[in-house]
C-alpha cells in the first residue's frame, strides 16, 4: 500500500528555486512511476500556475476554501473541486486567498496541524507528497513542516546567505521538539549553478563549509538554464518541453537521488 513520504519545499528567501523545483521534481518522480500530490502552499500561486492554472486568483475552490471548512468542522469540499490533474501528477491550488487563512490560523487552537490534518488520510493515494512553501517563515511555512517527514532546501548561489539558512534551521529544529517529532532535513539543492563563476564555486564551498558534515547537500545539482523561465511560462515540465537538456537530467537524477536517499536528521543540528 503506498504511503506517501511528505516533503516541504522550503526557504524563506523568494527566488531560489522552491516552485520550480516542486513542479520539476514531481514530473521526474512520476517519471519513475511514482505518484505524486503537488501541494502549492504559497498564497502567490506560482505551482498553480506552472500546472496550467491560468488565474489561480479565480478559482472558486482553492487550498483556503479546504483549511476554512477543516477550521470550522464544516464538511471539506468534494476532493473533485479541489484536486486538480496534469499528466499523472494531482496538485492542491492555491491562490491569494491563503493568505487571509494565514491570518485566521493565528486564533485557531492548535492551527499548526491544521494541513496536516488535511493531508493525513491523503498519504494512502500517494507514493510522494510536496509541498511548495511561501517565502517567509510565517505560520503557513510551520504547518507545511508539521505535516511533513522532511524538508528539502532549494539554495540559489547568488543569493546565499548563511544567516538566513541558519534562521530557517532553527525554524526546523523547533517544530521538531514542538509539533513534530518526526521531521528530518532531507537535503540542500543547489539551483541555478553556472559552475564556471566563481560566485557558484565560493557560495558552494561556504555551503560545504558550514552545513556538509550535518545535512546532505545534493550531488545532482541543478544548471541555470533560460529554458526554465520558457518551460514555467508556458506551463510545461521540463521534461516534456526540453526531453534532452541538462536541467531536465538534474531534476531527474535528483528524483533518483531522493528515492535512494537516507535521511539526515534534523536534530543533527540542535
Ligand atoms: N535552474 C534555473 N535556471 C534559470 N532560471 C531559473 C532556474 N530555476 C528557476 N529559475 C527562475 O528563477 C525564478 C525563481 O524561481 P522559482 O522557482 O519561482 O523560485 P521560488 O519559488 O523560490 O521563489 C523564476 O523566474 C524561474 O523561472
Ligand atoms: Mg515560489
Amino acid at each position: 500500500m503506498l504511503k506517501a513520504k511528505t516533503i516541504t519545499i522550503a526557504n524563506q528567501k523568494g527566488g531560489t528555486g522552491k516552485t520550480t523545483s516542486a513542479y520539476n521534481l514531481a514530473h521526474a518522480l512520476s517519471q519513475e512511476n511514482k505518484k505524486v500530490l503537488l501541494v502549492d502552499f504559497d498564497p502567490q500561486g506560482n505551482l498553480s500556475l506552472c500546472f496550467g492554472i491560468e488565474q489561480p486568483d479565480q478559482l472558486a475552490i482553492s487550498m483556503c476554501n479546504v483549511l476554512d471548512a477543516l477550521m470550522s468542522d464544516h464538511p471539506l469540499p468534494a476532493e473533485q473541486e479541489y484536486i486538480h490533474h496534469q499528466d499523472n501528477i494531482d496538485l492542491i491550488p492555491s491562490n491569494i486567498e491563503l493568505s487571509v487563512t494565514e491570518i485566521n490560523l493565528r486564533d485557531e487552537m492548535g492551527s499548526e496541524k491544521t494541513l496536516a490534518t488535511l493531508l493525513e488520510p491523503m498519504k494512502e493515494l500517494y507514493d510522494y507528497i510536496l509541498i511548495d512553501t511561501n517565502p517567509s517563515l510565517g505560520l503557513l511555512t510551520i504547518n507545511a513542516l508539521a505535516a511533513s517527514d522532511s524538508v528539502l532546501i532549494p539554495v540559489n548561489p547568488q543569493l546565499w546567505s548563511a544567516t538566513g539558512l541558519t534562521q530557517l534551521l532553527n525554524i526546523i529544529v523547533k517544530v521538531k521538539k514542538r509539533i513534530n517529532p518526526r521531521i528530518t532535513i532531507e537535503g540542500i539543492l543547489m539551483t541555478m549553478c553556472d559552475p564556471r563563476t566563481n560566485l557558484y564555486k565560493e557560495a558552494y564551498k561556504l555551503v560545504q563549509d558550514y552545513y556538509g558534515e550535518i545535512i546532505r547537500i545534493f550531488s545532482s545539482q541543478i544548471p541555470l538554464s533560460v529554458k526554465v523561465g520558457e518551460a514555467n511560462f508556458y506551463s510545461q515540465s521540463l521534461m516534456t518541453y526540453l526531453p534532452k537538456s541538462k536541467v531536465t537530467a538534474a531534476y531527474q537524477n535528483l528524483a533518483k537521488e531522493l528515492m535512494q536517499h537516507e535521511y539526515a536528521q534534523a536534530s543533527n543540528h540542535s
